[in-house]
């Protein structure tokens, strides 16, 4: 499976998760990544390169930092400008329909703060609900999202640890994604 891994981070070079999960898709083969804010640094998205290079991807896997419980902004334009009428949705909008779609996000809080009883009130998966009702009405696969928590506290080899956790998230089947979701 050819999978496109589109990073969305506005300062890469500051980095340290984003980059530890960068850093090991670069030993796996069939996994491009494609860093927006390096592509559009003026974040004027080219909407028919982007359309064409999704077209080439059976799965996408939209990586970021959680920001105030979003996406990094140019993310949010990623969708509006890209994602059109006729192409994504609507009449003869169906090129990424049956396509899977996971979403990566790194964040600085604690997993124990992001539930009902904890200090931000709701879960990530609560959190990513825009993204996965936006992925579905294209028609596409939203599949388990990786979570990467407290990045701000971890150590070099506990992201390195959980950059191998990503790759095997992102290369596994579908049905196993599911699988591993529904036993946990
Ligand atoms: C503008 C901004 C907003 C942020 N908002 C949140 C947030 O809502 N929740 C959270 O857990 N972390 C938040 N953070 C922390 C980032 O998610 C964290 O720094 C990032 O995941 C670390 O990844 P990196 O090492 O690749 O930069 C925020 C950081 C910035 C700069």
């Amino acid at each position: 499976m050819k999978t496109l891994v589109i990073v969305t981070h506005p300062s890469l070079d500051q980095s340290r998760a984003n980059r530890a999960l960068i850093d090991e898709l670069s030993q796996h083969n069939n996994i491009d990544v494609h860093n927006l804010y390096e592509e559009y640094p003026n974040l004027d998205i080219n909407i028919e390169k982007e359309q064409q290079l999704l077209s080439q991807y059976d799965r996408v896997v939209l990586q970021f930092p959680l920001f105030w419980y979003s996406t990094p902004p140019l993310l949010k334009k990623w969708f509006d400008e890209v994602l059109t009428y006729g192409w994504a949705y609507g009449t003869g909008g169906d090129k990424l329909q049956g396509k899977e779609f996971i979403v990566a996000v790194t964040a600085g809080g604690s997993e124990h703060n992001y539930r009902s009883t904890g200090h931000y009130e709701f879960t990530i998966n609560e959190f990513l609900r825009p993204l996965e009702i936006s992925i579905k009405y294209t028609g596409a696969v939203y599949l388990p999202a990786f979570v990467i928590y407290d990045t701000l506290e971890a150590t070099d080899d506990q992201l390195k640890s959980e950059a191998l956790k990503y790759a095997e998230h992102i290369r596994a089947s579908a049905d196993v994604l599911v699988e591993n979701v529904k036993a946990s």
